[in-house]
């Protein structure tokens, strides 16, 4: 068995708890958040006895083994370290960190506890991704050398910590990008980056005087907090030539909102989003093929069942962790990348 603790139990901490509650090997005994109402009403919900106010307290005095990291950004690193160090294993929302020092301190904690620490990636875990990976591992589409993804949003700053930089770390790039990035550069074979250019907007705000429209909000939302981008967009270059053009935002004169992925490789391409896709030629013929599986798309409840699964595999199996610290640190080195170079306004060499 495994017991466990949740650190920060706001909007996305559903998707830790509930699987945690369906997996036969696990034992949710601990929760943990700075708003106590909060805690005191899902501590109910769910019959969890012990709460805490203090993660430190949760990490010495909770008999666990495991922790789930869902809190703002700018604490990740830093309960990371601190349950790494006190021998427990760790599973943290992306992004890592708010910087790559945040993330290099993370991975270093990692090696000398020798405990599993696992990043958030939930779209790595997507029965789609699964199936798109092995495809991919048995040469499907040959040599990946470019991606394109977008993740545009028409109304979607969350609001609250979200468009805080001093607790978020950016907008739309480090909340939505990193997903988009990381699940391409995955699926490339994990090239070494090595440069970027990018943009970031602030033109619009996050127009939240627009009316009956409804979007995803973090737990405390408050519209007079923004400081954040609405918009990024970068284009990534990796050591074997290989490229990622990539953008996303928080809100955006567009008509409809639009997630895509799509990788192209010299034998085939593939999109993950909207629909799982396969593209290749046979006979002198181009054929668009449709794997036949439950969900073509992100199945986020699915997914979410299958990352948390992973994880109690690798700290009770000692199964290979297929989303490690070191992953979340190059994450992070793309992204502060991008900023940088939004910032500079020119290309940044990493
Ligand atoms: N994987 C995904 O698709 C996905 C989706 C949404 C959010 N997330 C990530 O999950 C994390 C949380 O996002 P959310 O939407 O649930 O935010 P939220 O604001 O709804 O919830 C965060 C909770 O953490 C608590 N908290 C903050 N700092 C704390 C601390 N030091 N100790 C204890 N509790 C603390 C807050 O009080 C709040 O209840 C973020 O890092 C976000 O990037 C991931």
């Amino acid at each position: 068995m495994l017991k466990v603790g949740v650190i920060g139990i706001g909007s996305i901490s559903q998707f830790h708890i509930e699987p945690y509650l369906e997996n036969k090997r696990v034992e949710l005994i601990a929760f943990c958040d700075l708003n106590e109402e909060r805690l005191v009403e899902k501590g109910k919900l769910y019959g969890i006895e012990k709460l805490y106010t203090d993660y430190k307290e949760l990490i010495d005095s909770a008999d666990i083994d495991a922790v789930s990291i869902c809190t703002w950004n700018n604490t990740h690193a830093e309960i990371a370290v601190y349950a790494l160090e006190a021998g427990k294993h760790v599973l943290v929302e992306k992004p890592l960190s708010m910087t790559v020092e945040e993330a290099e301190a993370v991975e270093e904690a990692q090696k000398k506890s020798g405990k599993t620490l696992q990043v958030g990636f939930v779209r790595r875990h997507g029965d789609n991704a699964k199936l798109l990976k092995k495809f991919i591992e048995h040469g499907e589409l040959g040599e990946i050398y470019y991606a394109k993804t977008s993740c545009l949003r028409r109304l979607g700053n969350p609001g609250g910590w979200f468009s805080d930089v001093t607790r978020s770390g950016g907008g739309p790039l480090i909340d939505l990008g990193v997903h988009m990035i990381d699940i391409c550069w995955y699926m490339m074979g994990k090239p070494r980056p090595v440069s970027v250019s990018g943009n970031t907007y602030k033109k619009l705000g996050n127009r939240s005087h627009i009316e009956n429209l409804s979007f995803y909000q973090a737990a405390d939302y408050d519209p007079n907090l923004n400081d954040v981008e609405d918009l990024t967009n970068a284009i990534i270059r990796f050591e074997n030539g290989a490229s990622i053009l990539v953008d996303v935002s928080f809100t955006l004169q567009l008509k409809k909102d639009e997630l895509y992925v799509k990788l192209f490789g010299d034998k085939g391409g593939a999109e993950i989003e909207p629909e799982l896709a396969l593209v290749t030629e046979k006979h002198n013929t181009i054929l668009n093929v449709t794997p036949q599986l439950d969900s073509l798309s992100f199945d986020f409840n699915k997914a979410f069942q299958n990352e948390i699964n992973h994880f109690v595999a690798c700290c009770l199996d000692g199964s290979e962790n297929i989303a490690p610290a070191s992953d979340g640190v190059q994450v992070m080195k793309m992204l502060t990348a991008i900023y940088e170079s939004a910032r500079a306004g020119k290309e940044v060499y990493l």
